[in-house]
């Protein structure tokens, strides 16, 4: 339908967590005259940041150093990182922490004031900062939130999913010297609720900024809310951008087993935890981790998911048990009161027995391919930040509380870029509305999520990869299978196939160069290439 209003501003921002909290404010810090557009799907606070527990990885500490940092990051993504960006991170990042101090977010303090901090998989010192104990993400959303809330600058709209980018098609060299690529101009947008009149418009906007999360709900069982759907991916990609490390998903090592039908968001069980001392067990008493890495319980998050992978192969079993009794009940209490609460109300109480878990999706290592300034490879003032972004900092695996980091890093690049450059007339160009997603069947998500948790969980194989290329290409190929009516539901399933499907094809590229080799984590350390998938194609790059 045609719109029925049109907004126009500086910036769009698409989703309303870390990233695109911290650029919209950091944006509006440095140009004050400038506006900003909020789009997101759900209410304010319903992406992932809430649900992040462990914290945010920064160098506070004066024995601590950015190259120690950098070290830690580089080993746990199997030098599979950009190592430029990943300098930006570790140099850049104390900065980052101090604005959110500055932005209202309180962090946990020890007895003489200073930051208190934590350890977590794969960081061999303490520079985990915490808030709530456990509940980091919760205290950052409430305070980015409240900032935004309170900015008369920011036109924020809730419950508005955005279907199609406009993009104008220029032959002028671009803000980054290339030519023939197009320029991002907005977006149309669904606002739920207010019918077809009312609810469609259109935002014009100079720079658009993808900041939607992950992808997590493509599997079956995963630590994600149900907005992470890869919407901001999966609009990239339809735009004609790349997307890098997209195969390499992060399976969180220790999350609430509740049994073998669970399906949809789990709860987590911050590594946090075993950084202050808890420990795998299989089901039949025998530690995990024993002699598989030096950090054991503490090693990367990858290879302490293919420990547990490999003890539920051995037992026969599901799950494993996370022990962390001899914490005692006054440290649960006040270290971890979210998961003491969480697991309880799952009829589980740590202080007295170990806790079952299993690995299950946590974060997309990769994402749409951007600069140091969060733009996009192909399309023009096309922005991504945080998890919808590859800026190359996490390779095959992210180190433990850098996806924070990360997100108000590259936030304050995106946006300190977006207020120096000269932002293109919205007037001079024609828009017009990129490449539709087409609409999937609802219906079809649960088969989408049963054959990426079958074929692309914490263990691959060739043979299972090709199985779930061809279901998903034939899924996607299936006129039966489009939906009959425009919605977010539609939209969702659309969004879902086309990353869950792209995903396949880099996961494939991979591993049809390491015949015979499982995990994907093995083929990252022996081939230090990353692959770049687009949705006509696919290379590898040496990093
Ligand atoms: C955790 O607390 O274990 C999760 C934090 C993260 O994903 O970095």
């Amino acid at each position: 339908p045609d719109p029925g209003w049109t907004l126009e501003t500086d910036v769009m921002v698409v989703g309303s967590g870390i990233a695109g909290l911290s650029t919209a404010l950091r944006y509006l810090e440095l140009a004050p005259a400038g506006r900003v557009v909020l789009v997101t799907k759900d209410e304010f606070a319903n992406g992932s940041t809430r649900w992040a527990q462990g914290g945010i990885a920064a160098v506070v500490d004066p024995l601590d150093a950015p190259l120690a940092h950098m070290v830690d990051t580089m080993a746990a993504g199997r030098d599979l990182c950009s190592v430029e960006a990943v300098r930006t991170l570790v140099t850049e990042g104390p900065e980052a922490l101090r604005w959110l101090m500055d932005r209202g977010a309180a962090f946990d303090r020890t007895a003489d004031g200073g930051l208190a901090l934590t350890r977590e998989g794969g960081h061999r010192t303490d520079r985990i900062a915490h808030a709530g104990g456990d509940a980091t993400g919760a205290e950052i959303q409430r305070a980015l939130t409240a900032a935004v809330r309170a900015d008369p600058r920011v036109t924020v709209i809730e419950h508005g999913f955005v279907p199609d980018l406009l993009v104008a098609d220029t032959t002028e060299p671009d803000s980054r010297g290339a030519h023939g690529t197009g320029v991002a101009l907005g977006a149309t947008v669904h606002v739920m609720g207010q019918g077809e009149r009312d609810g469609v418009g259109e935002v014009r906007a100079r720079a658009v900024v993808l900041a939607t999360g992950g992808i997590g709900q493509a599997f079956a069982a995963t630590t994600n809310p149900e907005v992470s759907t890869g919407d901001g991916v999966a609009l990239g990609l339809r735009a004609g951008c790349t997307a890098q490390d997209l195969e390499f998903v992060q399976f969180h090592p220790t999350v609430l087993w509740l049994g073998p039908q669970a399906r949809g968001r789990q709860p987590l069980i911050s590594e946090a935890v075993r950084g202050e001392g808890a420990f795998l067990a299989d089901t039949e008493g025998r530690r995990v981790m024993a002699g598989r890495h030096d950090q054991a319980d503490l090693a990367p998050r990858d290879i302490v998911s293919e420990g547990i992978a490999a003890a539920m192969a051995r037992t026969g079993t599901d799950h494993v048990l996370l022990d962390a009794r001899h914490l005692g009940a006054a440290t649960w209490e006040r270290r971890f009161p979210t998961i003491l609460a969480s697991c309880r109300a799952h009829g589980i109480d740590p202080v007295t027995e170990p806790i079952p878990v299993a690995p299950a999706a946590h974060y997309a290592s990769g994402g749409l391919c951007t600069d140091l300034n969060g733009m996009s490879d192909r399309v023009d003032r096309l922005y991504a930040v945080g998890e919808t972004a590859c800026t190359g900092v996490h390779g095959a695996n992210r180190l433990a509380s850098n996806s924070l980091l990360e997100s108000v890093v590259f936030a304050h690049r995106a946006a300190a870029h977006l207020a120096d450059g000269s932002l293109p007339d919205p007037e001079a160009m024609t828009a017009r509305p990129e490449r539709r997603g087409g609409l999937v069947a609802p219906a079809l998500v649960p088969r989408i999520r049963a054959v990426m948790s079958r074929h692309l969980g914490v263990v691959r194989d060739p043979d299972g990869l090709r199985t779930a290329l061809a279901e998903l290409t034939a899924l996607a190929a299936d006129p039966a299978n489009d939906a009959a009516h425009p919605g977010t539901d539609a939209w969702e399933a659309a969004n879902l196939l086309t990353v869950a499907t792209t995903l396949a094809r880099a996961a494939l590229h991979r591993a049809e160069h390491l015949p015979g080799r499982g995990a994907p984590g093995f083929g990252a350390r022996r081939r230090a290439e990353n692959v770049r998938v687009g949705l006509s194609g696919h290379r590898s790059i040496r990093t």
